[in-house]
Order: structure tokens, then C-alpha cells, then sequence
């Protein structure tokens, strides 16, 4: 891996402390971090370098996954400095500039350089148009840009932010981050088929009947009403995350492809997704919000109690949807995706539902459908349900042939992501082409909402969600699992 400056906006964040310098530290212990890097953190107040450095050593301490080692521990420290900044203002990115340079030439490094944007939406514009007219992107090596989701608001404001990011950054220098994509499971998808010969036989379109995507939540909104009562489930976790796990569970390559390719073969999916009418929305779609209830046994306030959300708040904590994608492999075989905060359990899941010709059979008493299930989060697991005849009573039961891995050994998403940014790989990063027909197949669900055609229902919290949702499978007989 090449030698790199690294620079991280937003450096006095949660996100930075719950995420990025614990990935940061684990790259180190693994070696996987460049030979030589300078880290640069920014953040609005005055902060001395030391003092930084005892915040990494903080965040590190509380965060890592790994338990934090004394040797080694004040080399990787040394590699952090930091600079008060302020996004609107010419003289901080001199400042950084200097600063930037000062450090290459210490220590002995090329000008690569990486920069994440830890910010919020509205500041990615005004700090890469800056980023450029100080020169600092002027340089003699590669640059690249990561930068974190929302990526705009809807299908206008996210061409609008990738026309600006483009006057900086071609596409092949930015980094759209969906930490969805470094889940080790989902990474897992790609090559799934390919190495289990066995799977692949199972997995044959024709004796798949549905596909469930679930991403569950228990927490409400905490901190975040500011963003999350403007931007809802819909923009928070379903036109990035949960499309993405649509892409890629829809992917199914039989042989090994460039990372181009993957890119090329996920935007087929997403074009081929069936465009949803805003007037006929209301048959494919089920949005609800949480009403007071209780979280495995703790009462909970409902969603318009939350400090920071309007108490006539229409917004959508919970959404659902049925989905199908034209291509020839998956024509007919309806995916059903949900999420929701304050529902009965944390859990991120693509539940495969085989056919049962024999349910109704009278010999056969007791079968259920055969299902494959990857779950993602928090744990990391493959089982497959499969009917085992129960001698006493001759009827079937389901029973699981299951396999699961130790969640502690594996690197998180934000190591995955960073160390292929660093690495210059982006194939589990979104292309913009996939963010703009996302927000296509979004847009007229946008508009349905705010034209009040789509019904916002109830559900309490700690509940599964509204039980709207269920009629959504009940059409063809089937139910979430
Ligand atoms: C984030 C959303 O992208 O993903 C949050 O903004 C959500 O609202 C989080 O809680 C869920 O991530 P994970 O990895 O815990 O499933």
C-alpha cells in the first residue's frame, strides 16, 4: 500500500470516535495500514495536537473491537495531528495546506492523498469547492474523496452535489460510502455462488419463491431529529443500504468478475427494478411511524415524544415495501424489504424462501418451506431450514442446519471500507450511477408522500411494525420470517 496523507473532516465527531479511529487502529494492528501515513484531523474548535491524540487514544480505548495493546499504542498516536477549521474560511485550508505539505516532506511520504468528509450534507459542497480553489488538490499524486450518506436528499439534490463533486473529483476519485457494503456478510454475497457449487444448485431461480430483506432496528431516533424527522427510513436506510442488499443478493455471479463488472451487474439490477407509480404506491408500500410501547421490557416514549421532533411529525420511522426486478433470473419471484426503528429486534437479514409444491399434501403432515438465511447483523450467520420427520408423531418439524462465526474476530464495515479506499478499490463503494437510479426508483415515492397518497400507520414500540406490512405478503400466502 502506497504511502498517504489522510484527512479527516469532521474529526471531533461520533462518528470518528465510535468508528473511524478504532478501523484506524485495527488497520494498524493488522499492518494494514501504510508503511508511512500522516493523519490530519479537523474540527471547528482549538485543540492541541497532544490533546487529539489523548481523544483517538480515548475513542480507541471505548471502541475497538479489539482489546488496545500498550506496545505499539504511541506509535500509532504519533501518526495524528490536528487543525482548528473552519469550512467557509480561505485561511483554514492555507493553514491546512501548510500543515498538509510540512508533513510529506517530514516524512518522506508522496502527495497521495485521501480525504473523508465526516460532515454533514450540507458542508460536502463548500469544502470541496475549496478543497480545490487552494491548490491543496493540486498535487503530485492520486487524490480521492469518501464521502458519507445522505448523498442529497432526493433525485434533484443528489445530481446537483455530484455535478459540484465532479468540478473536483472524477468518479473514479470518489468514495461514496454505505457502510452496508463492509459488512463481512455482504462482501460475502459476491463470491457466494461462486465458491459453493452447492448453494449454487439450490439457488436456482426456479425453486426460489420469495426473497425478504429485513433491517430492524430497536433504537428510536436518539440524538439525531435534527436530520432523521427530515430524511425518514426512506432516505436513511432504504434508498442506500437496503437497495444495496437488494443488488447484491440479486447479484448471483456463477464466476469470478472485476470489480468493474460487479459495479456494471448491481446497475443492471437496480434498472431493472419495477418502477412504482406514485398514485398506486399505496399497493406496494407501508410506512409507519412508533407510538409509545416498550423495548424488551424498558417503556419507551413514542416517536412525536422524542426530544427535537415536532409532535405533528409525518415522518416515516418505519417502511416496507414489494419489489420485483425485471431480468430473466429473477422475473416473477416478488423481494419484500422492511425496516424500522423501535421494532422488537436488532437484526439485518436476507431471508431466500423456497417453493413448497407439498404443503397441502395429507402424507406429508407438518412441512414448512425450506428457507436460506444470511444474517448479517449483529451476528454473522448461514442456515438453512430444512423438514426432519419426527418418528413419534410422524409429522415434520423444521429443524436448522446452522453456521455461524465469531462476530469479535471480524473487522468491522468502516476497516473493510477504508482499508479498499486506501487501497484504491472501490468495488464496495457506490458508483454515482447506482445512487441516481436508487433515487430514480425512490422519487415517485417521494412524491407520494408529500402529496399525502400514501397512508402513514402506527405501530407500537417493541412491536414487529404496523400490521399493514403483512398484508403486503398475505396476497401471495406468505409472511415475514
Ligand atoms: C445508519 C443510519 O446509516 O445506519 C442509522 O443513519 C442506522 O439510522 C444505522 O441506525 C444502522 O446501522 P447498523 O450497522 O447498526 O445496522
Amino acid at each position: 500500500m502506497q504511502d498517504m496523507t489522510f484527512v479527516l473532516f469532521g474529526a471531533t465527531g461520533d462518528l470518528a470516535q465510535r468508528k473511524l479511529f478504532p478501523a484506524l487502529y485495527n488497520l494498524y494492528l493488522d499492518g494494514r495500514l501504510p508503511e508511512n501515513i500522516s493523519i490530519v484531523g479537523l474540527g471547528r474548535n482549538y485543540c492541541s495536537n497532544e490533546d487529539f491524540q489523548s481523544k483517538v487514544e480515548r475513542a480507541v480505548q471505548a471502541y475497538s473491537r479489539r482489546t488496545v495493546q500498550p506496545s505499539g499504542l504511541q506509535d500509532f498516536l504519533s501518526k495524528f495531528r490536528y487543525c482548528a477549521f473552519d469550512v467557509t474560511d480561505k485561511e483554514s485550508y492555507h493553514h491546512l495546506h501548510e500543515l498538509i505539505d510540512n508533513r510529506e516532506i517530514e516524512l518522506g511520504i508522496p502527495q497521495n492523498r485521501l480525504f473523508y468528509l465526516s460532515v454533514g450534507p450540507s458542508l460536502v459542497d463548500v469544502i470541496t469547492s475549496n478543497l480545490n480553489s487552494s491548490g491543496i488538490c493540486q498535487n503530485n499524486g492520486w487524490k480521492r474523496l469518501i464521502v458519507e450518506k445522505p448523498f442529497g436528499s432526493d433525485l434533484e439534490t443528489a445530481r446537483q452535489l455530484n455535478k459540484n463533486l465532479s468540478k473536483t473529483f472524477n468518479e473514479e476519485e470518489i468514495y461514496r460510502i454505505d457502510h452496508y457494503l463492509g459488512k463481512p456478510m455482504v462482501q460475502n454475497l459476491e463470491t457466494l455462488v461462486l465458491a459453493n457449487p452447492a448453494l449454487k444448485s439450490l439457488l436456482d431461480h426456479k425453486q426460489i419463491s420469495n426473497v425478504q430483506i429485513t433491517a430492524s432496528e430497536t433504537v428510536g431516533v436518539e440524538t439525531r431529529a435534527d436530520y432523521y424527522d427530515k430524511a425518514g427510513a426512506i432516505r436513511d436506510m432504504v434508498q442506500n443500504h437496503l437497495l444495496q442488499l437488494v443488488m447484491m443478493t440479486a447479484i448471483y455471479l456463477p464466476e469470478k468478475i472485476t470489480a468493474n463488472e460487479i459495479r456494471v451487474k448491481k446497475m443492471e439490477i437496480i434498472e431493472s427494478l419495477r418502477p412504482l407509480l406514485k398514485e398506486n404506491a399505496y399497493k406496494d408500500v407501508v410506512r409507519g411511524q412508533y407510538e409509545s410501547g416498550d423495548i424488551q421490557g424498558t417503556p419507551v416514549f413514542g416517536y412525536k415524544e422524542e426530544p427535537g421532533v415536532d409532535d405533528s411529525s409525518k415522518n416515516d420511522t418505519y417502511f416496507a415495501a414489494r419489489l420485483y426486478i425485471d431480468n430473466p433470473s429473477w422475473s416473477g419471484i416478488p423481494f419484500y424489504i422492511r425496516t424500522g426503528k423501535r421494532l422488537n429486534q436488532k437484526s439485518t437479514r436476507i431471508v431466500i424462501e423456497f417453493k413448497n409444491n407439498m404443503k397441502d399434501s395429507d402424507v406429508l403432515q407438518g412441512l414448512t418451506p425450506n428457507l436460506l438465511i444470511l444474517e448479517i447483523s449483529p451476528n454473522e450467520s448461514i442456515s438453512l431450514r430444512v423438514n426432519m420427520k419426527d418418528p413419534s408423531s410422524n409429522r415434520f418439524e423444521p429443524v436448522w442446519i446452522n453456521f455461524s462465526t465469531n462476530s469479535e474476530s471480524l473487522p468491522e464495515a468502516y476497516e473493510l471500507l477504508l482499508f479498499d479506499a486506501m487501497l484504491g478499490n472501490a468495488t464496495f463503494f457506490s458508483h454515482w450511477k447506482e445512487v441516481e437510479l436508487s433515487w430514480e426508483w425512490i422519487q415517485p415515492l417521494l412524491e407520494a408522500y408529500q402529496e399525502n397518497l400514501l397512508p402513514l400507520y402506527s405501530y407500537p414500540a417493541g412491536s414487529t411494525g404496523p400490521e399493514e406490512a403483512n398484508q403486503l405478503l398475505q396476497s401471495k400466502q406468505f409472511k415475514w420470517w
